[in-house]
């Protein structure tokens, strides 16, 4: 790669990694945002996924704390009602348009209920196309579940070539590659368990991104954080669950690595402020530590909108109050009293 074509990338991967921001997931897949939608008895059609999206992007202010969008193939191509693109809403505002590109997680076969990730055919094609609709990073999502002998050595094997193929594709096109190799809380595991496989998943995925060329000051990395499974009977608290990840990502995640953007992976969303907080209390660390939330940033607004272009406001100042109390857990500096005082 051309040295000025590494030094955008990297540019551009520090700035969604900036002080005190993160990034929005606003990725949801036509399912995934129909389940989302049916929770608050809402139909997923085109145009309340439209508004919904509109509403959330022109929140006043959110851009002080959300420095990207990850948006879905449908809403990079939809205008707002003021007739811009919103990409254009997101870009006018400074707020980098990032595009999922991922065909979603499909089983594997040979191996009982495992999956790996599709959409690489094409895919070169595919981010041209979105580069030239103002995409300038982009995601693709494996994910693994533990069980007593899951995830196999194949399942993370597979995934990471092809996470690491998407990768370099991306920097190819110039954009910014999101890599999230999600190990799925759900199950009955200890936090102990979660780290032995999250290290193993990167560490695998580290080694396939370096094989691939993947230069890793123009990537940002998109991890579960070290959790106890969601059913586990001893539930580890804010500090524990900060103290693993660290220790796990210390070992695996180069530093050359501008930036470890968390999912939130059904935490509730005080939850994925409250472990984000603990784990920058304790910085300075290698590379930034930031967020990139779906659920844990929209819940509240979700609920707070149901559906009625009346509560359009009162649903903005759900996500922009999100937004802020993970702002402060980028510097430690949230608390419950802050959360309360807001
Ligand atoms: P959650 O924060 O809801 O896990 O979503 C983040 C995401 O982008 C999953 O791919």
């Amino acid at each position: 790669m051309a040295p000025a074509d590494l030094r955008t990338l990297a540019e551009t991967a520090r700035a969604l990694v900036a002080p005190r921001k993160g990034i929005l997931a606003a990725d949801e897949s036509s399912g995934t945002i129909k389940k989302r939608f049916d929770s608050i008895g809402v139909e997923s059609t085109e145009d309340r996924r439209r508004f919904y999206r509109e509403m959330l992007f022109t929140t006043e202010g959110h851009e002080e704390f959300v420095s990207g969008v990850i948006l879905f193939d449908e809403t990079i191509r939809q205008s707002a009602s003021d007739g811009r693109t919103l990409v254009q809403v997101l870009t006018d505002a400074g707020v980098i348009p990032g595009i999922k590109v991922d065909k979603g997680a499909k089983s594997l076969a040979g191996a009982t209920s495992e999956t790996v990730t599709e959409g690489l055919d094409g895919l070169r094609e595919r981010l041209e196309e979105y580069a030239g609709l103002g995409a300038r990073f982009a995601k693709w999502r494996a994910t693994y579940t533990i069980t007593h002998d899951l995830p196999s050595p194949y399942a993370i094997e597979v995934n990471a070539h092809a996470l690491a193929r998407y990768a370099a594709l991306c920097q190819e096109a110039g954009l910014v590659p999101i890599v999230e190799p999600e190990v799925l809380m759900d199950g009955g595991h200890t936090i102990e368990r979660c780290y032995d496989v999250t290290r193993d998943v990167l560490q695998a995925t580290f080694a396939e991104l370096y094989r691939e060329r993947v230069a890793f000051e123009g990537m940002l990395l998109k991890p579960n954080m070290v959790l106890s499974g969601s059913d586990c009977p001893t539930q580890a608290d804010h500090d524990a669950v900060a103290d693993a990840t660290i220790s796990c990502f210390r070992d695996v995640v180069p530093a050359a690595v501008p930036g470890i953007v968390f999912l939130s992976g059904g935490q509730t969303d005080e939850t994925a402020t409250a472990n984000l907080n603990a784990m920058n209390r304790q910085g300075p660390h290698p590379w930034e530590l930031s967020f990139s939330y779906g659920r844990a940033l929209q819940a509240p607004a979700l609920k707070a909108w149901k559906g009625d272009d009346a509560n359009a406001a009162a649903a903005q100042g759900a996500y922009l109050h999100r937004a802020r109390m993970n702002g402060l857990a980028r510097t430690g500096s949230w608390s419950a009293d802050r959360e309360k005082a807001a």
